[in-house]
């Protein structure tokens, strides 16, 4: 199993038969990363992050950007060895062999389809706000949000008092989808355009904001302190770490990019650092302007305690930030700025499909090398006849996020989804640094600076991070692996190809840019 390592060289010359169309420079690659990562994490969680850690979230966002950074520099340099489909899925394929591959990949599924799910949730919160604000209408509150779930032992436990089932959720997430199937390509032009709203929405909040900040809302600065399990500062860091997912959609356009040495960490660390500053420009004016306003202290986000507290609150028409489901939306009409708060509602309705769309076609693309591996059922890797789309699984995964969107609260879908991206980012790392001893004369295109301190640092800071997510979250990861396990013995161990001794080369690649589906959204 172990021993079951595809040959780098083979996966090479998949590379190699795609035609490289190399045109990305390093605005367009910066414009990329900012469109996957700008989403629901800033516009949504960060009401979750101030009740976790109150107006010491601003540390959570430089903690989180900071193990970000670290593992995007490792995946850069994969990325650019291994210019193919599959991402993390492929590179530890390559380098670990099949069963930690299987891993990833099944991990990669909490990664992609669970974030597109949490951003399907994120847009609902707007879209009700949205639609509130303008008409007055509104749906039954059990119609608007899912349950809220806790493990008791192994088991699952959910809690009804803050929703049954989301139903805005579920129709953003099969109207994605059906986007998806009938092959609907984000150009690189809609994707500048997109940036632009989200960013001005950003920079309209930070400028409306910022100017009533009032010292005294910085106070305490750490109710709940540095961090225990989804509390304190690290905690809120683990979940707001979610605000900065999607990078790798710039290491995974590698291949297109005209000199990646130079362009793809620029892209990478270009991107995490704008989102950095308006993340923490929009935290401090948030803060600043109304205060975190946790309901009481130590108390977690989304659970049952919190949602009572919520709806007493919301009752008595005193909505904190914490509880809002707009939270950016909030903070503007509590300043009076109700058309300004409106309009930035408007920009997150329009933006955040977009972050959807790219997270599903990821996850697609992750099935579609799977399954041409033999590791899941061909039959997923069927390319449509007109639409030119790989149909099938587009249409599973789309099932799939609008029942998790329906069925569970933004906050715990993001910290799922973090558990998922931490294991990772993780082996990413370690793959990078078995690889430089392994093969230390292989052509790398970008080669990570100060390998064996940014290794280390980025494999520590997802151990870290994954240690502080909610209990729940965190058990998430291993029995979701458990059963990855199970699938694969009784599945992808007997059919996989390498398995086989069948090591092919294949023409067409799922993010060839003019092949079979479509290219990586945004890039072309
Ligand atoms: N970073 C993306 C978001 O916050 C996933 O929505």
């Amino acid at each position: 199993m172990f021993g079951r390592i595809k040959p780098l060289d083979a996966i090479l010359r998949t590379a190699e038969k795609k035609s490289l169309h190399r045109t990305l420079g390093p605005v367009q690659l910066t414009l990329l990363g900012v469109g996957a990562i700008i989403g629901t994490g800033i516009f949504v969680l960060t009401a979750a992050a101030a009740q976790k850690a109150g107006p010491g979230m601003m540390w959570s966002f430089v903690i989180a950007g900071f193990v970000c950074a670290v593992a995007a520099l490792c995946y850069s340099e994969l990325a650019s060895m291994v210019p193919v489909s599959g991402s993390a899925y492929t590179y530890t394929y390559a380098v670990v062999g099949e069963v930690l591959a299987w891993m990833v990949g099944w991990a990669l599924i909490l990664e992609y389809a669970v974030a597109a799910s949490a951003v399907s949730v994120g847009w609902s919160g707007y879209f009700m706000g949205l639609v509130k604000s303008w008409t007055g209408l509104e749906l039954p509150a059990m119609l608007q949000a899912g349950p809220s779930w806790s493990m008791h032992g192994l088991l699952p436990y959910p809690d009804f008092s803050a929703g049954l089932v989301n139903v805005p959720a579920i129709f953003v997430a099969l109207a994605v989808t059906w986007l998806l199937m009938i092959g609907t390509k984000e150009s690189a032009s809609v994707n500048a355009v997109l940036v632009a709203i989200k960013v001005a929405a950003l920079t309209m909040f930070i400028a409306l904001a910022l100017p009533v900040l009032k010292a005294e809302h910085f106070a305490p600065f750490m109710p709940n302190g540095l961090g225990s399990s989804g509390m304190g500062i690290i905690g809120a860091a683990s979940s707001i770490f979610f605000a900065y997912v999607g990078f790798d959609a710039v290491s995974t356009a590698a291949e297109e990019t005209k000199n990646p040495q130079r362009n793809v960490p620029i892209g990478l660390i270009g991107s995490l650092a704008i989102c950095t500053v308006f993340y923490l420009l929009v935290a401090a004016a948030a803060i600043g302007a109304i205060g975190a306003q946790p309901t009481a202290p130590g108390v977690a986000p989304g659970s049952a305690e919190f949602n009572q507290q919520c709806a007493a609150l919301v009752a008595a028409g005193k909505e904190p930030l914490v509880c809002s489901k707009e939270a950016l939306a909030h903070v503007l009409r509590s300043i009076n700025h109700t058309f300004a708060g409106d309009l930035v509602g408007l920009a997150a309705n329009l933006a955040l499909p977009s972050v959807i769309l790219m997270m599903m076609f990821g996850q697609t693309r992750i099935f579609f090398v799977m399954a041409r591996d033999g590791l899941l059922p061909e039959k997923l890797a069927t390319v449509h006849p007109k639409w030119k789309t790989p149909h099938v699984v587009t249409m599973v995964t789309g099932v799939f996020v609008a029942i998790a969107a329906a069925l569970l609260p933004v906050g715990q879908l993001a910290d799922i989804s973090n558990s998922g991206t931490l294991f990772a980012f993780f082996m990413v790392s370690i793959a990078v640094l078995i690889l430089r001893v392994r093969d230390p004369g292989r052509v790398r295109p970008f080669r990570t600076p100060a390998i064996w301190l940014v290794g280390p640092v980025s494999i520590v800071g997802c151990l870290i991070l994954y240690w502080f997510l909610p209990y729940d979250a965190k058990m998430v990861l291993p029995v979701w692996g458990g059963i990855g396990l199970v699938f694969y013995f009784l599945y992808g161990y007997r059919k996989s190809h390498v398995g086989r001794g069948l090591v092919e080369v294949h023409e067409e690649d799922a993010d060839a840019p003019h092949n079979s589906v479509p290219p990586m959204p945004g890039t072309e």
